[in-house]
């Protein structure tokens, strides 16, 4: 095994443009990466009744996951056992059954082979039917409704994995008693750069916004003072590098123009909510603008009243395929719904105005770093580093925006994982 630790130096925080650009690389993170980490699937209010299932990736495999008549949630490699055919290829659904479109070998919901045309004719009943049921994803949890899934059979628990990440994450996921609701409909798109590129800003990229999303802030469309970094650094604006490569920045933002009424009243009893169900340190940052990664490729993002929650899918090591939903609490009446599902649409989906700015950084960065003696000098990583506090208040290590601190955890932990042991 390729021992690639040294491509990201911790004295320095620098990272190799290999670490973005190489394919052999990439193909050692499918491995070690992807076949190791807790990754995320679906929320459980998309699978809500027996028979119910999506389907999804978790890096470059096609999974199915699918709610069984008992209640449990089991993942399945969306691949045939005979050719290996794609078997579902909806995104959502109900299906007591899935038959193979390539020669209609059929599975039942639980992954076990039920149907084989022919099977007297051609198989002589031959076939040992308990021996091709669908392989199955041996890792299943969850935390708040979110479902992640693992490869790795020995990994620790999700809870453990995600570790002081639920602390903020419960912010969002836990501050109602109905939690979040996925909205119905996906984005999905392709996209060009390294999936480690949209990971690494979720997890922690204030920076950029002044000058990436500057057309933004000309026309009126930020800040009301112009300005993202917010007005009460290390408390309610900053960020937090969390172990495990995973990172939150929280801050707060008036928009100019503010928000619609029936918007600013729903935040209002949603923060409200929140008094009673978090402890008094959470409960002041309910209502901010937050952003996070779960490591790898799993990001939030919500202000203006929606939740887009996403993952960022390896496509080679210069592409990448987005899958992105909208999120909402249960409780918001339907005029919420819809003014937050605009808003979405507008800011953070395919079409938004913000994301196409990020996209287009992360195309730009791969194909301007690709060349063979670009690789060789560093990218610099050193913003903030050794300047980090942490917070009585709250878990992490603690700086306020801009830092990048936080996104150098994601190449730590990135190094821990890519060595050769
Ligand atoms: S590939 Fe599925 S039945 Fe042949
Ligand atoms: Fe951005």
């Amino acid at each position: 095994m390729t021992d690639w630790s040294h491509l990201v130096d911790l004295e320095k925080c620098t990272v190799s443009p290999r670490v973005f650009v190489d394919e052999e690389v990439y193909r050692d993170e499918q491995e070690r990466i992807f076949g190791r980490c807790w990754l995320y699937l679906a929320h459980e209010s998309q699978l809500p009744s027996p028979g119910d299932f999506v389907t999804h990736y978790m890096g470059e495999e096609s999974v199915l996951v699918c709610r069984t008549a008992s209640g449990k949630i089991r993942v399945f490699l969306n691949s045939c056992r005979h050719r290996g055919a794609r078997m579902c290829r909806l995104d959502v659904g109900n299906a007591k059954a899935f038959t193979c479109p390539y020669h209609g070998w059929t599975y039942d919901n639980q992954g076990r082979l039920i149907g084989v045309p022919q099977f007297k004719e051609a198989y002589y009943e031959e076939l040992n039917r308990e021996d091709w049921g669908l392989i199955e994803v041996p890792r299943v949890e969850s935390f708040r409704g979110l479902i992640f899934a693992c490869f790795d059979e020995n990994a620790q628990s999700l809870d453990a994995y995600l570790g002081d990440m639920k602390w903020y994450l419960d912010l969002i996921f836990n501050k109602t008693e109905g939690g979040m609701v996925v909205m119905p409909g996906l984005h999905r798109w392709n996209l060009g750069g390294n999936w480690k590129l949209a990971a690494e800003q979720f997890n922690g990229d204030n920076y950029h916004t002044g000058a990436a999303h500057e057309s933004m802030l000309k026309i009126g469309l930020g800040p009301a003072n112009g300005q993202f970094l917010g007005d009460r650094p290390w408390v309610r604006d900053f960020e937090a590098k969390l172990e495990n490569g995973h990172g939150w920045i929280n801050f707060k933002i008036d928009m100019a123009g503010g928000v619609p009424d029936p918007l600013a009243h729903h935040m209002e009893r949603m923060q409200a909510a929140a008094r009673q169900r978090l402890t008094p340190a959470q409960s002041e940052l309910v209502g901010c603008v937050h952003v996070g990664t779960v490591f790898p490729n799993f990001s939030i993002l919500t202000f203006l009243g929606f939740l887009t929650i996403r993952v960022w899918h390896p496509r080679g090591p210069h592409n990448m395929e987005v899958y992105s939903w909208g999120m909402i609490e249960q409780e918001a009446p339907p005029e919420v719904v819809e003014i937050a599902r605009k808003m979405q649409i507008l800011t953070f989906s395919p079409s938004g105005i913000f994301e196409q700015d990020d996209g287009e950084m992360w195309g730009n960065s791969v194909k301007a770093m690709s060349g063979l003696h670009r690789r060789n000098f560093p990218l610099n990583y050193q913003m903030g580093a050794g300047h980090g506090r942490t917070d009585p208040d709250k878990p992490g290590l603690i700086h306020p925006p801009s830092t990048e601190i936080g996104i150098f955890g994601v190449y730590e932990q990135w190094q821990a994982l890519m060595g050769g042991a």
